[in-house]
């Protein structure tokens, strides 16, 4: 089969390289022309592990090109895959959709045959049928079928979620003739997963859109709900990590997401119990989400317990101090940085006074362009060099590895706060260190 996707980021970039991977025919398609070039030439243009790999398979065996050309995606399939951004609106809760109204105002014009557009972004419910109208209105003549196929990949794991997902789940719009041709298409396309059994959902528009928001509002809310368990052990001495692995037996509850610490962050999560609170509002359903805002605030406040953390260990302030940061990506495995707890964290930290000093093995460009003020360092060791405290706060395997002695010669105070609560606090404390976690007793 022929498909097309617009937009080369994480999803667009690892759903491209997939399709082809499952055999079809497939068409990138992006209005940035350096990351057309760098995906053409077989560069992934941000850290995402196996993607490489299929990238250039892919295109070596010419499945898979990418382009810049909008009149080339429209004549090269009849299947069109929408993977572009849904950001924050600046200022305001609500997701910006510009990026997703200019992909079908571009293309549905040059549709000259019966299509499919299918959505893949996290979007506010309702947006399918609305660009279903729109699309009628641009192309009256031609007969073009909106779609929703919404994609639940995790960053660090998206090539294996792509191809082995834990279900597929496809909106159609059921009073459209043309909704039986678009789930024939789609079928086709997913064949191989379907027949490895993987569930095949279809429903309508507006619950397509809404299951993507409720998987990741209800997966916010697990790591708030331990995360102001954690509150209440940091009140009462009790230890959060012996809880959530108690807790995690439950076979209802279950032990994944469980893991209290310095909380969620990413270009997901936050921004999308944000946009699902405000779609609510606008749907006169706001009192259905209130406890999304509670979401929310116990999650900012893991971040401002850290800084009170780290002044408590810095002797009550944290003025003049030398603080070093382990960690800015959003969580390992990933160069994201976008709504990252740690560099939030190293941020609000400078501002107090301290000299900060950042180390991630992926993110540290990234970082840069977003926090140019902090300091920099390319190793752990020049990071932690006469720090006053360590910050653990993203568990790339790098630092959960690390022992006291690696740290001991270079260290001015032997304090570390354990952001994701992933050292083992008995090897740091028999060692001589100060150790702090979140929701642990002695923090
Ligand atoms: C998420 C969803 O998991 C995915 O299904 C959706 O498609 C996109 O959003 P992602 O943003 O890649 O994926 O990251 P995820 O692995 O879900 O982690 C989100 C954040 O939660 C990270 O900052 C992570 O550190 C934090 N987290 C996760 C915790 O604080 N505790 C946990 O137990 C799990």
């Amino acid at each position: 089969m022929r498909c097309t996707v617009f937009g080369t980021g994480y999803l667009g970039a690892t759903h491209a390289a997939c399709m082809a991977e499952l055999g079809h025919d497939v068409l990138g398609v992006d209005i940035d022309p350096g990351k057309v070039a760098k995906l053409s030439s077989g560069e992934v243009p941000f850290y995402e592990p196996g993607l490489a790999d299929v990238l250039r398979r892919n295109l070596d065996a010419g499945r898979l090109q990418f382009t810049t050309s909008y009149d080339d995606a429209a004549a090269f399939a009849d299947l069109h895959f929408l993977g572009v951004g849904t950001p924050q609106k600046k200022g305001e809760y609500g997701a910006d959709l510009r990026h997703v109204h200019s992909v079908v105002d571009s293309l549905a014009p040059r549709l000259d045959r019966p299509s499919v557009i299918v959505g893949k972004s996290t979007v506010p419910v309702g947006t399918a049928a609305e660009l279903g109208a729109r699309v009628r209105d641009l192309a009256p003549d031609t007969d073009i079928e909106v779609a929703w196929n919404p994609e639940f990949l995790r960053e660090g794991f998206a090539v294996a979620d792509t191809l082995r997902p834990d279900r597929l789940v496809l909106g159609l719009d059921r009073t459209s003739s043309g909704h039986e041709r678009a789930e024939a298409l789609i079928r086709e396309l997913y064949a191989d997963l379907i027949a490895a059994e993987i569930p095949f959902l279809t429903t309508d528009l507006a619950t397509a859109e809404l299951v993507k928001v409720s998987a990741n509002a209800f997966l916010a809310t697990k790591i708030s709900f331990i995360n102001a368990v954690s509150e209440v052990c940091e009140a009462t001495g009790a230890d959060v990590t012996q809880l959530a692995d108690a807790l995690g037996y439950d076979a209802r509850i279950g032990r994944r997401f469980l893991n209290a610490g310095l909380g969620f962050g990413g270009g997901c999560l936050p921004k999308d119990i944000r946009a699902f609170m405000a779609r609510a509002g606008e749907l006169g359903a706001d009192h259905a989400l209130t406890f999304l805002r509670e979401v929310d605030n116990i999650n900012m406040r893991r971040r401002t317990k850290v800084v009170e953390m780290a002044a408590v260990a810095c002797g009550g302030s944290l003025l003049g101090a030398n603080v070093a940061v382990l960690g800015a990506a959003f969580k390992p495995e990933s160069d994201d940085v976008r709504d990252s707890p740690a560099l939030n964290v190293a941020g609000m930290i400078q501002l107090h006074g301290a000299a900060v000093t950042v180390y991630d093995p992926k993110a540290l460009e990234n970082s840069q362009r977003l926090f140019p003020t902090l300091n920099y360092a390319t190793s752990v060791t020049e990071a932690c060099d006469r720090a006053d405290v360590v910050l653990l706060l993203t568990e790339w395997a790098e630092f959960v590895a690390l022992r006291p002695d690696d740290l001991d010669p270079v260290v001015r105070q032997r304090s570390i706060i354990d952001g994701r609560n992933c050292l083992d606090r008995d090897v740091w404390t028999a060692a001589g260190w100060t150790y702090r976690g979140l929701g642990r007793p002695g923090n």
